[in-house]
């Protein structure tokens, strides 16, 4: 039938044309879902003088008239570094990090000025409002195993709410890496650590390191175990575990600068932080910011705080508390109600999201083979999916769907649908989209229930 309709000559244009359509599709649902989440963007300075720098500038431009909200911290190494030289002074780097005399402050002051001034009229070019300021109270590094580091300060606070109203305003902050005490004295900070601190500060989802590497290479270096790697000779994806098991292995042939990458990535993507994913980028890539935002393929390194790691199977231990969650949520009728029995019933079916014996969430995955018509489908109910209101928006929810989309996929089920009262926008983010209950496997379309006229979604997980 579909040789008939379109014959072979036509199919190459067709699949290319599929493809397109897919692509279109995917970036919708990826601006859906980043609207208004704050983005920090790390950009090395020595970019700045590559012909695709002005083509990364407009990326951002585009970002921002997509609703997404962004603080660019500037890297400053390669400004500093030819500002001293022509100077002629002389700093020491210990462990990656510059002992700053005070004759070198006047010069690295001002190598953080020519770079942020360099970015924020690349902005204004694309009618964008970058704005500079002193965000950050710092203080003193001090003295470090012997080594006096003079100058060289690190964040003591970030004055995160000047930073909102701003955002709110739909300007971009650019903070560079220069921060006060409390008697004005200018401290020489690491850029890499005042993104990190924006981070442990903001309610920031991602963290971009945008740099002249592609990613975090693996050449020379013993893999952890189930670590995704690219052709290209670094790493695609790599989780917590493996980032704390690349380290264990490599520890003396890491680099300075991936070490910093790879440890902030760490800290900022930890439970108790609300980064979700750390990306590290090349600049010299055409569209490299966009690619890994926008697609599932992506072309860096990516580090996910894997939240899959606190999730498990529910036993009837945990009864008490999956009811007491459960019950909170049906008497506001945002779920529909489940006796004991029937979650005793079925407790092999729920999950739990559990931090230090703490249940933050749970959820269920229902499987039903439904028959019609000769033909056998496999269809996964998903229900009961709550999250602690002390846990909210801190990603628990989204940990506890993608945990049951992957094992549903990995049971074979074909289609996954749902019944909501109030959450369907949350749920399309995580692709369903809107069904009627005509579109329910045979025993569920009976029992549903026309009096609570719920809303009913499907996800497709053999496309
Ligand atoms: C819906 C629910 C599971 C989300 O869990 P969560 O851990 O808070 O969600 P996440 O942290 O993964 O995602 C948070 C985002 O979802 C949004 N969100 C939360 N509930 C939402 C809802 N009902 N509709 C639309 N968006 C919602 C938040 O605004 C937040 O957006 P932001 O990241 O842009 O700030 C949780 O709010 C809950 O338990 N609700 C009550 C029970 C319920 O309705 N369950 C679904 C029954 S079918």
């Amino acid at each position: 039938m579909f040789r008939e309709k379109f014959p072979p000559e036509h199919l190459p244009r067709l699949y290319a044309e599929q493809a397109s359509v897919i692509t279109i599709r995917e970036v919708f649902d990826y601006i859906r879902r980043f609207k208004n989440h704050l983005f920090v963007l790390k950009i090395e300075d020595d970019l700045i003088g590559h012909a695709l720098f002005p083509s990364l500038m407009k990326d951002i431009i585009r970002l921002h008239d997509a609703g997404i909200r962004m603080i660019i911290i500037p890297g400053t190494r390669a400004a500093i570094e030819r500002n001293l030289k022509s100077a002629g002074i002389f700093t020491e780097l210990v462990n990656g990090v510059r002992v700053t005399p005070g004759e070198a402050m006047p010069h690295i002051k001002l190598a953080a000025m020519e770079v942020t001034e360099t970015l924020i009229s690349h902005m204004a070019a694309g009618n964008l409002n970058g704005i500079m300021g002193n965000w950050i109270k710092a203080r003193s590094l001090g003295v470090c195993d012997g080594v006096d580091f003079q100058y060289t300060g690190e964040v003591e606070k970030i004055r995160s709410e000047i930073i909102l109203k701003l955002l709110d305003q739909d300007f971009i902050p650019v903070i560079h890496p220069i921060g006060l005490n409390s008697v004005g004295d200018a401290y020489n900070l690491s850029s890499n650590m005042t993104a990190s601190a924006v981070c442990m500060a903001m309610d920031v989802s991602k963290l971009f390191f945008i740099g002249a590497n592609k990613g975090i290479g693996y050449t020379g270096l013993s893999i952890p175990k189930g670590a995704q790697l690219h052709a290209d000779g670094f790493f695609s994806n790599l989780d917590p575990g493996h980032v704390q098991e690349l380290i264990r292995l490599n520890r003396p042939v890491i680099s300075p600068q991936e070490m910093e990458y790879l440890e902030i990535a760490l800290a900022v993507t930890s439970p108790n932080n609300r980064v979700k994913r750390v990306h590290i980028i090349s600049g010299r890539e055409e569209g490299s910011l966009i690619k890994e935002i926008f697609s599932s393929i992506g072309g860096g390194t990516m580090i996910y705080s894997n939240r899959h790691a606190h999730i498990r199977k529910a036993t009837l231990d945990d009864l008490a508390e999956l009811m007491q969650l459960l019950e909170g949520y049906i008497k506001t009728g945002n779920l529909v109600m489940r006796t004991r029995e029937e979650i005793v019933n079925y407790i092999d079916s729920y999950c739990i999201y559990e931090i230090d014996k703490a249940v933050y969430g749970c959820g269920a995955l229902f499987e039903i083979t439904s028959q019609e018509s000769d033909k056998v489908s496999k269809y996964g109910e998903i229900g009961a999916i709550a999250v602690n209101p002390s846990y909210k928006s801190r990603g628990v929810g989204q940990g506890i769907m993608e945990y049951l989309i992957r094992l549903a996929k990995k049971r074979g089920l074909t289609r996954l649908f749902l019944l909501t009262t109030r959450a369907s926008d949350w749920f399309y983010s995580f692709g369903f989209v809107n069904a009627c209950p005509g579109d329910l496997p045979g025993q569920r379309r009976e029992s549903y229930n026309r009096h609570r006229n719920s809303r009913v979604m499907m996800l497709n997980l053999c496309e």
